[in-house]
């Protein structure tokens, strides 16, 4: 389905968005920050606070986040208006290559990504490895791992692979031949040179840089987490349908259902809001990793790493386990009083740069509005979410300026479109991984390897002492 086509039937999902713009606009300007939006002449002087707060880690056109008024900008487009009128698959493209496609540009950047979809030799190895019991984002990192070291050729329908391995069934592979009779014998027949490899089929590691390798990165992105989701619901993975955009065809391999139209704009939206956001943690190391020359295969899977972690990414699947533990909505108060007493962080809020609403939830929220009606349990999820951000918004808010974030409301939407809670986190992946490349991609054009320095305070010229001594 078109864009247009797809936005002309969801026109209630555009006004709502529209409504969250005017919203924001009516409570900040978008005035840009005039010390963080002008050209760079290194070095500069910075005052940096823990964990890098304050640093600057390079020059970006790509995306810019005003975290006083509460805006995000890609590429110079407000991220009101790419979610109100655009689509993941431009946006992704606006990203990498710096401008909106025309239409013979968008027709042939979907063709490349809806190709590197095809990944049936990775996924066969995949379900190799005991993915049903890993962590989803560990099994995503095999996944892209798999991408890379297949020197991924072998995806292609061209490239037959013939690799047999005999064995005696019951025989336990040894080291050494064992003495006497060959118990195990395993070999790879691999088929000669004549492995048919594909003209276009990269091998070097240098082409690890490529925007081709970005291209197959957000492709096959979305498939792994698909087939991670459908092997640990105990299926086999569900092969893409290329008659379906990104989003839609992403809900379809993982809940083998074709989504409706509501559906899959809400589920593009959120992969919009989901692709980038400045130097957030999983960029800044993917950015990290890329810039020792590794290849974007790795950086993407450091980028996966630290999106794990529930300070970062993995926060969208521990809000709906908090909204679970907190039960129902006269819990609320009381909750908050113990989880301020104990000094926990609440799952979904706060942010090292927006001080003010995260402009990303101002519409994941009524997205989840428009989506919980008829479901029970869910209207109850965003009954306890609506009231403890009032409790929040009210302290934590006006004290220091601690709002939800992108993770609050995005785990009830996730859930409406039958998303598993464990694939929160790598769905934020598959949507990041735009961005994830891109930044990588702009970096390398003027790289430089990051090193930054640590204070020591350790001591001096200490006498070195035996072992009976100590
Ligand atoms: C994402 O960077 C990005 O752009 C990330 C992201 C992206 O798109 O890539 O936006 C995605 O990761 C969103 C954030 C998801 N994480 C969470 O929701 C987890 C809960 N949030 C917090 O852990 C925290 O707000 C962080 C990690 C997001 C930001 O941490 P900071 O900037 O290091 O802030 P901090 O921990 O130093 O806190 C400053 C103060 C502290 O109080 P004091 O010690 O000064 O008294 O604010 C308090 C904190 O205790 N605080 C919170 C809080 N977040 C900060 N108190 C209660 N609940 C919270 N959520």
């Amino acid at each position: 389905m078109s864009i247009s086509t797809l936005h002309e039937q969801t026109k209630d999902i555009t006004d709502l968005i529209l409504k969250a713009k005017e919203q924001a606009f009516k409570e900040t300007d978008s005035e840009p920050e005039p010390e963080l939006t002008h050209p760079l002449k290194w070095p500069i002087d910075l005052t940096i606070g823990p964990g890098l707060e304050g640093a600057i880690a390079c020059e970006t056109k790509i995306g810019y986040v005003n975290g006083r008024k509460g805006w995000l900008v890609y590429r110079g487009y407000n991220i009101f208006d790419l979610c109100a009128y655009s689509s993941y698959e431009e946006v992704s493209y606006l990203l990498l290559y710096g401008n909106l496609p025309n239409k013979s540009e968008l027709e042939q950047f979907n063709k490349e990504i809806i190709e590197a979809r095809h990944i049936p030799n990775t996924l066969r190895l995949m379900m190799g490895f005991p993915i049903q019991d890993m962590n989803t984002m560990a099994s995503l990192r095999i996944g892209v791992n798999m991408l890379r070291q297949r020197l991924n050729w072998r995806d292609l329908a061209e490239a037959e692979l013939d690799i047999t391995i005999d064995t005696d069934e019951d025989a336990i592979p040894q080291e050494v031949m064992p003495y006497g009779e060959e118990k195990a014998i395993y070999e790879f027949k691999k088929k000669s040179d004549s492995v048919h490899k594909p003209s276009k089929a990269r091998e070097t590691m240098d082409d690890g840089e490529s925007l081709d390798s970005c291209l197959h990165l957000i492709g096959a992105m979305s498939t792994l987490t698909a087939a991670i989701s459908r092997i640990r619901e105990g299926h086999i993975p569900i092969e893409w349908n290329d008659d379906l955009s990104h989003a839609a065809n992403l809900l379809y391999m993982m809940t083998g259902k074709i989504p409706t139209p509501i559906e899959e704009r809400i589920m593009d939206v959120a992969l919009i809001l989901h692709a980038d956001h400045g130097m957030n943690a999983s960029t800044f190391a993917s950015m990290v990793v890329a810039s020792t020359l590794s290849d974007i295969y790795f950086s993407v899977g450091a980028g996966i790493g630290a999106l794990n972690g529930p300070l970062h990414g993995g926060a969208n699947e521990q809000v709906l386990k908090m909204l679970k533990e907190i039960g129902t909505e006269d819990n609320v108060k009381e909750w908050y009083k113990v989880s301020r007493e104990n000094k926990k962080k609440v799952m979904g809020f706060g942010h090292r740069v927006y001080k003010a609403y995260d402009p990303r939830a101002r519409i994941l929220a009524p997205l989840a509005e428009y989506l919980v009606s008829g479901n029970a349990e869910a209207t109850e999820y965003l009954n306890i979410a609506k009231k403890l951000e009032d409790e929040v918004t009210e302290s934590l808010g006006k004290e220091k300026g601690i709002f939800p974030n992108v993770d609050y409301y995005s785990g009830i939407v996730y859930g409406c479109l039958g998303i598993p809670e464990a694939m929160f986190t790598p769905v934020f992946a598959v949507a990041r991984t735009a961005g994830w490349t891109a930044r990588i991609y702009e970096y390398m054009e003027n790289n430089r390897i990051f090193r930054p320095r640590a204070m020591y305070t350790g001591g001096f010229e200490d006498k070195f002492k035996p072992m009976d001594e100590r």
